[in-house]
């Protein structure tokens, strides 16, 4: 089991959607902690600002332009990073976005973004990249991000929820993957509480039913006032995958109760039911 410190004080780390958000703090302490960071985002801008940041403390870093939903950008990512920087260490498919809306309502456009995008994003990541790592046979670290809501439900969230569901099934069977094949790679599935990001912010306007609007103000301000610290939350998000854990997490209480509630509705094989704070969040009781 090794710390941030050795397990990160050199090495490629290429992470995507890192223009912003968890993907920016991540790449900011991959900085700090010694790697040459990969920062990948849609927008050329964003990636440009967090590899200049890097760079004037000191570090290592190069910006990209990657659109994780089309996966030709994926392999051709993963080719030029191993032609240019050599063997990938840390791998962090971290791009997503949140959708909110009844299902019925959310136009076609935004469900194929949403799913092409967080899931097919996650997906393509680990495709274009894993063959170069198992060929490298070195140690290495694969990072996928869930979320807590991939243990609950919670309606009019309900494109981005599935999505989180898949990422989780897709890194838990990823894990026995590398386990069957003897592989030195760490899967980690990285369940973020709620960190201060501008997640809430990027899906207005984009499709998103006016509907919508209330129950995402409702999110943006419960981020605000009660989200963690980005760059403490990304602090401990490398710590916990650097020791090659698989469950890692930012506020394990949240992780915990969400975790409680699947399991008494499983075994309860009770209705969907919600939880007080998820009622108060969408304005019922
Ligand atoms: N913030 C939280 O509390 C929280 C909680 C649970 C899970 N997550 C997950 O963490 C990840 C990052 O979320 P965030 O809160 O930092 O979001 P954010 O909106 O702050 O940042 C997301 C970044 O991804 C980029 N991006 C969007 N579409 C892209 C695409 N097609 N290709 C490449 N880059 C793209 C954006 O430009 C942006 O820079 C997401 O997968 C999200 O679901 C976040």
């Amino acid at each position: 089991m090794k710390t941030d410190t050795e397990a990160f004080a050199g090495g490629v780390a290429v992470i995507t959607g890192a223009g912003a958000g968890i993907g920016s703090g991540l790449a900011r302490r991959a900085g700090e902690l010694g790697m040459t960071v990969v920062v990948t985002d849609i927008s050329s801008e964003r990636a440009e600002a967090v590899a200049a940041e890097i760079k004037a403390k000191g570090g290592r870093a190069e910006a990209m332009v990657v659109d994780v939903s089309k996966p030709a950008e994926l392999d051709r990512l993963a080719a030029e990073v191993v032609d240019r920087f050599g063997d990938v260490r840390l791998l962090v498919n971290n791009a997503g976005i949140e959708t909110i809306g009844y299902t019925w309502e959310i136009p076609a456009d935004r469900w194929e973004a949403t799913l092409n995008i967080n899931i097919h994003g996650v997906v393509h990541g680990v495709r274009a990249f894993a063959p170069y790592m198992l060929e490298a046979g070195k140690e290495a670290w694969i990072a996928n991000l869930a979320s807590v809501g991939a243990f609950s439900v919670m309606p009019t969230q309900t494109a981005y929820i599935m999505t989180k569901h898949a990422v989780q099934s897709f890194t838990e069977c990823l894990y026995l993957e590398m386990q069957l094949k003897q592989a030195p790679i760490h899967v980690s599935s990285i369940m973020p509480g709620m960190l201060k990001t501008s997640i809430f912010e990027a899906a207005a306007g984009k499709g998103e039913p006016e509907a919508a609007s209330a129950h995402r103000k409702a999110m943006f301000d419960l981020m605000a006032n009660y989200g963690m610290d980005l760059a403490e939350g990304c602090q401990r998000i490398l710590e916990q995958v650097a020791e090659g854990k698989f469950w890692v997490s930012t506020q394990p209480e949240m992780t915990q109760a969400a975790v409680d509630g699947r399991i008494q509705f499983f075994r309860d094989q009770s209705p969907p039911f919600l939880a007080g704070e998820a009622k108060q969040l969408l304005g019922i009781d």
